[in-house]
């Protein structure tokens, strides 16, 4: 989804003072063999919080040699129960394969339809662009996928802290009108989240 890079590359400086559309580029001169490699999403996450669940992210931000390529991977990690929860991203479409557990892969449309399947290892799934998806792990063993975006900055609202822990926080006549609960309702929610 993003646009076409002019040049062979352009590792992000991401510390320059102009990024209208992306990083600029650092100068040819100080590139070197470590900016086309990435050890970010080697190690098994930490999924020891209240999801059970951990995304390591490996777009321009954290590998910069992505910049204005228009891809980029994450690493999730789920422990047994655990879920990635229902999120979107809103400049990418994804695709991931599994490679190990047994994973509930479900996506929404934006007409509301659910579409899901159980996945083991080896299989793959599609969220197309900026729809909403979760990965929950319904089997006995941690579950490891590696997702990929066609931009290297995907974005991601995880709906559950987009609204209840946002900062400052969305008012609650919003949230108990949108959910059509009462009040304490939203506050046990928020204050799950912190919030
Ligand atoms: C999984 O949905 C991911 O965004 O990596
Ligand atoms: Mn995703």
């Amino acid at each position: 989804a993003d646009p076409d890079p002019l040049q062979d590359f352009c590792i992000a400086d991401l510390k320059g003072t102009i990024s209208v559309n992306g990083f600029p580029c650092k100068p040819g001169s100080n590139v070197t063999s470590d900016d086309f490699f990435f050890d970010g999403l080697s190690q098994e996450g930490n999924t020891n919080n209240s999801f059970g669940s951990s995304v390591a992210q490996g777009n321009v931000l954290a590998f910069p040699g992505l910049n204005t390529l228009g891809i980029s991977m994450n690493r999730v990690d789920i422990a047994p129960g655990g879920l990635n929860p229902p999120h979107s991203h809103p400049r990418a479409t994804e695709s991931g394969i599994v490679v190990q557990g047994t994973l509930l892969v479900g996506l929404m449309t934006t007409g509301n339809v659910f579409y899901s399947k159980n996945l083991t290892a080896g299989q793959m799934f599609v969220i197309p662009r900026g729809l909403v998806h979760f990965q929950l792990n319904v089997g006995q063993e941690k579950a490891l996928i590696f997702t990929a975006f066609n931009s290297h900055l995907p974005g991601a609202v995880v709906l559950p802290l987009n609204l209840f822990a946002s900062t400052p926080s969305v008012p609650d006549n919003v949230l108990t009108k949108a959910f059509q609960v009462e009040q304490p309702v939203i506050d046990e929610i928020k204050s799950t989240f912190g919030g």
